[in-house]
């Protein structure tokens, strides 16, 4: 078992900004992988994270880490600092006038041609492969200056759905931005009270919120927290069924919950919408004195069962395994996924191994990551021309205790236990961070 001290170390943030060709590959990366793998994480400009929870990461600088791969061969290392007004104030920069303020530094995603790093609920700022800032973007239409970290794009459509759940009135907005960046849909939802809302579901027919027992508490401001946000037993746990096109918006209750994360949700047989998530009882949940937060629990798969025909939700876990930061492969969001790939959490402190669940034989595979080291979230790449929905590879960027560096690791998405068909080391470390994306080389 690895101590606090030692599992920090994968969180301890760098102190530069380098741009490395000379990689070391060992096994053979696919021809197809023609693009960038992009990580966005927190990095404090100096010093170190708070502590060892996310509430400690999530208000720290926005920095990109990228590897871009073509012909078979790995190009090009690359870290960089989000560009922001903070940013400038910190490194004494002349142009903090023209630049954003925003800490976008939770997930990336490309839409209506605009590279863009995504915060929890700013304003997305937009970058180029090389991971140079660019600044504001209006790609997102009307959620342009401030929006989820976590849209949803239909594959087939190209339109992107959204949301922002802001400290201030209105407290909840839904759209839809079409291929173009254009917005077809911007409508306020009625809540008691600004919920936390991180991640959303899509079908094709809906869009999905929750809307949970952890919400704002201005209030915690006062006694010091940074994030003012906890557990509330007198909440309601309840779904926010939208037709996607914004049209009838339907609240359904669930047990109390947590939900950071969706895998996926689609359209099933009569007239039925499955939503798996990853689930916790409680999240954020503060002791008796108001002054810290207990442990919180691990997270479950979890299947909520909607009825479009009278609106009632069942719900169940699917597995036992301790799972977060699931992944499909996009070409199927919103519609049947048998497989998913997420991160295993073998207790609170650690991201340590890759499972790979197929959900018609309740089946799952492992990449098992030796302890001490940690690894990233599972990056889904279709390979091009691909028909079946496991017909890619996992990027998982892997860190290796023993040399303080970071690794990317190349499996084959079919069978994720065996060896990795290559493996990209790096002489540094990329440290833990939040969501990452593979951007195709146009
Ligand atoms: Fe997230």
């Amino acid at each position: 078992m690895s101590t606090d001290n030692e599992i920090a170390r994968a969180f301890l943030p760098v102190t530069d900004e380098v741009v490395q060709t000379d990689l070391t590959v060992t096994g053979e990366i696919p021809r197809e992988l023609n693009g960038a793998l992009l990580r966005n994480g927190p990095n404090p400009f100096s010093g170190r994270f708070a502590g060892n929870d996310v509430l400690d990461w999530w208000p720290e600088a926005a920095m990109l880490h990228g590897l871009t791969f073509s012909d078979g061969k790995a190009r090009a290392y690359r870290n960089r600092w989000v560009r922001t007004r903070n940013w400038a104030g910190h490194f004494n920069a002349d142009a903090a006038g023209e630049l954003v303020e925003s800490n976008p530094n939770i997930n990336v995603i490309k839409h209506a041609g605009a590279l863009l790093a995504l915060s929890e609920g700013g304003q997305p700022i937009e970058i180029t492969p090389e991971l140079e800032t660019l600044g504001a973007s209006n790609a997102l239409g009307t959620f342009s200056g401030g929006m989820t970290a976590h849209p949803k794009r239909d594959p087939v459509t190209g339109e992107l759905m959204t949301f922002r759940a802001d400290w201030n009135k209105p407290w909840l907005r839904y759209g839809v931005i079409d291929g173009s960046g254009a917005t077809t849909v911007d409508m306020e939802i009625a809540v008691p009270a600004p919920a936390m809302m991180h991640d959303m579901a899509i079908t094709e027919t809906h869009s999905i919120l929750m809307d949970t027992n952890v919400a704002y508490d201005f209030s915690m401001l006062q006694k010091g927290f940074r994030i003012p946000i906890r557990w509330q037993d007198s909440r309601q746990s309840r779904l926010c069924l939208i037709e996607r096109d914004g049209g009838k918006v339907t609240w359904l209750e669930i047990e109390p919950c947590f939900i950071q994360h969706v895998v996926n949700a689609y359209n099933a047989p009569d007239e039925t919408i499955l939503l798996d998530v990853v689930r916790y009882p409680s999240y954020f949940k503060l002791d008796e004195g108001g002054e810290k937060f207990l442990p919180n629990p691990l997270g479950v798969l979890w299947r909520y069962s909607i009825d479009l025909k009278n609106g009632s939700v069942t719900e169940q876990a699917l597995g036992d395994l301790h799972i977060e930061l699931p992944r499909i492969n996009e070409t199927r969001m919103g519609r049947e996924n048998r497989y998913f790939y997420a991160v295993e959490q073998p207790d609170h402190d650690e991201m340590r191994g890759i499972v790979r669940y197929d959900l018609k034989n309740g089946t799952t595979r492992h990449h098992p990551v030796p302890e001490r080291d940690q690894n990233s979230e599972p990056v889904f790449v279709p390979r091009p021309g691909g028909v079946n929905e496991d017909d890619g590879w996992l990027l998982v960027c892997v860190y290796r205790d023993a040399s303080n560096t970071s690794e990317i690791r190349i499996l084959g998405a079919e069978d994720i236990s065996k060896p990795p068909l290559a493996t990209i080391a790096l002489d540094r470390r990329i440290p833990a961070g939040f969501h990452g994306a593979w951007i195709t080389a146009d």
